[in-house]
This record gives C-alpha cells, sequence and structure tokens, in this order.
C-alpha cells in the first residue's frame, strides 16, 4: 500500500476554474516525489488536498489506504506536514521558537517531548541561534528555515513542501538538498516537494511528475523525465545542466553508466579520466 496516494481528484475553485482534473498520483514510503510544471499548473492545489487544506470535488485523496475525510482530517494532519511556499503564511509566534513549538503543542504532547522535539528540529535545520529572535525580522530564508523546522516538530510521516527553493541562495539551496536528503534514510520519511529549479531534482527525486493545466502531462524517474524533449518543452522546463552533459557525452560515443546527481556524475567522470589516462 502506499502512503498517499489521489485517484481521479479534481478541483474546481468555483465556476468554471477547474484547477485539477483526473489527478491520480502515488508516493510510496519513504521516496522523494518532485512536482513540477508552470505558474498555474496545479501543484499548490493538489498539495493543499494532502493534508486536508481542501477536499476532492470528486475523486479521492487516500492516507494509508484510507480516505482523506472531515471525519479523520485531523490524524492525517498529524502525519503529513505541509510547508506552504511563503513561509509569512505559516509563521505567526512571537520567537522562533514558539513558532517551532506551535505544532508539538497542537498534538497534545507533554511539554518535555515539546522542548525534545523542539530542539531536535532548531538542530536539525541550523537555526539553534535564531530561537529567540521574532520570526518576522529574518530574511526570507531564515524564515523558510523555520517554517520546516516547526513542521519537522510533529515528526510527521509525510513531507509536503511547496516550492522550498524559492527565494534562497545558493548556499541555502545546497543546505536543503543535503537536508531533505537525509529524511527518508534517517527516518523513513515521505518528501513531496515541488520546484521549477530543475537542477535540485536529480539530486534528490525517486519519481517525478510534470503537471500542466491541472493534469498530470508526464511521470516517471528523472532520466525519463528529462530526456523527453517534447515534455520538456511542453512543461517549459529545461534539461539539468549536468544531464545534458552526460547526455551530449553519449551522442558523442562516451557512455557514463551514472546515476544523475552532481556526486555520481563527477564519480562516472573522474574513473573515466584515470581509465583513460
Ligand atoms: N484561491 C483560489 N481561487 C480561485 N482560483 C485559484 C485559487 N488558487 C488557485 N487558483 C487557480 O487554480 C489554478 C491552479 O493554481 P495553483 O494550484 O496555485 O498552481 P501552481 O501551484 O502550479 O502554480 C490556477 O489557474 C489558479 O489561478
Ligand atoms: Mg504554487
Amino acid at each position: 500500500m502506499h502512503i498517499l496516494e489521489t485517484r481521479d481528484l479534481c478541483y474546481s475553485y468555483g465556476e468554471g476554474i477547474s484547477a485539477l482534473h483526473g489527478v491520480n498520483f502515488i508516493a510510496p514510503r519513504a521516496s522523494t516525489i518532485a512536482v513540477m510544471g508552470p505558474n498555474g499548473a496545479g501543484k499548490s492545489t493538489l498539495f493543499k488536498h494532502f493534508n486536508g487544506l481542501l477536499f476532492p470535488s470528486s475523486g479521492e485523496v487516500l492516507y494509508h489506504g484510507e480516505p482523506v475525510s472531515r471525519a479523520n482530517v485531523r490524524e492525517v494532519r498529524k502525519q503529513v506536514g505541509l510547508v506552504f511556499q511563503n513561509p509569512d503564511d505559516q509563521i505567526f509566534s512571537p520567537s522562533v521558537r514558539d513558532d517551532v513549538a506551535f505544532g508539538p503543542t497542537n498534538l497534545g504532547l507533554d511539554p518535555e517531548t515539546i522542548e525534545h522535539r523542539v530542539e531536535g528540529a532548531l538542530d536539525l535545520l541550523g537555526i539553534e541561534h535564531l530561537a529567540e529572535r521574532p520570526p518576522h525580522h529574518l530574511s526570507g530564508g531564515e524564515k523558510k528555515r523555520v517554517a520546516i523546522a516547526g513542521v519537522i516538530a510533529m515528526e510527521p510521516q509525510v513531507l509536503v513542501l511547496d516550492e522550498p527553493s524559492s527565494g534562497l541562495d545558493p548556499h541555502g539551496v545546497a543546505t536543503l538538498i543535503e537536508f531533505l536528503k537525509t529524511l527518508p534514510r534517517q527516518f523513513g520519511m515521505t518528501i513531496i516537494f515541488s520546484t521549477h529549479h530543475v537542477d535540485l531534482v536529480p539530486e534528490l527525486a525517486d519519481y517525478v511528475y510534470v503537471f500542466d493545466r491541472g493534469a498530470v502531462i508526464g511521470k516517471g524517474s528523472v532520466e525519463e523525465i528529462f530526456f523527453e524533449d517534447d515534455l520538456i518543452r511542453r512543461a517549459r522546463l529545461s534539461e539539468p545542466a549536468l544531464m545534458r552533459l552526460v547526455r551530449i557525452m553519449r551522442e558523442n560515443g562516451v557512455d557514463l553508466t551514472t546515476g544523475y546527481s552532481q556526486q555520481e556524475i563527477e564519480d562516472a567522470i573522474v574513473a573515466l579520466i584515470r581509465e583513460r589516462t
């Protein structure tokens, strides 16, 4: 059974505003899934269904095989944490520490456990030094980390992040990648994220969904998606720089057998050079 799934999910914001039609989406446990597609494709609308901020106009969202409904949505929200694109929609407490404690406090945990979770989340995101600061004066990247820490402190099974790399500086993006990589391995967490940042996808994703105008227009491995010219064009994406390099080497007779993360490609190129010198 998949941890999260949608079946024929349709959603309309009102008469004539169909944001999702017939979406079938599967997230296996401890996998990392990237959701891509142009602005207005329906990514955020989909994500809001994952933890019951929206309910389908028709079709279903299943968590552990159970349809998410108004009756079980509180339970589902403990397990499926959503990090909004804009941290200002998520952060409202007077201090970073209070903000990160908000979720675990709402879960009704005892004070000792809450403190433990908050310390753990601050540490994991590298923001202990910000703990007593008022969040509204932080930089965009700092706020983003606070928002993620708040969700992590709830120890969800599924972490859903809507455009987590938007507004981060290059170092912030690199740190985010390293952080997100650890979660499935260390905690068995399932990660679903949307992004326009194509280079992030081969670093993290086991599986990619491409949306356009409320429908899935492509799904598959990183390789199946990014080596598909037509799809890339239709979805207004671009080929990640390092995948392009590997493809062009192949087209010129140098067949690197490699995965597509930066580290794997570097290792394959170094091995190739050693072999040839
Ligand atoms: N609150 C809303 N009311 C009406 N229409 C909305 C609302 N939110 C999003 N939409 C519309 O739904 C479609 C999908 O939007 P969204 O899910 O935000 O796409 P994405 O996250 O891929 O940019 C767009 O056409 C958008 O204009
Ligand atoms: Mg969006």
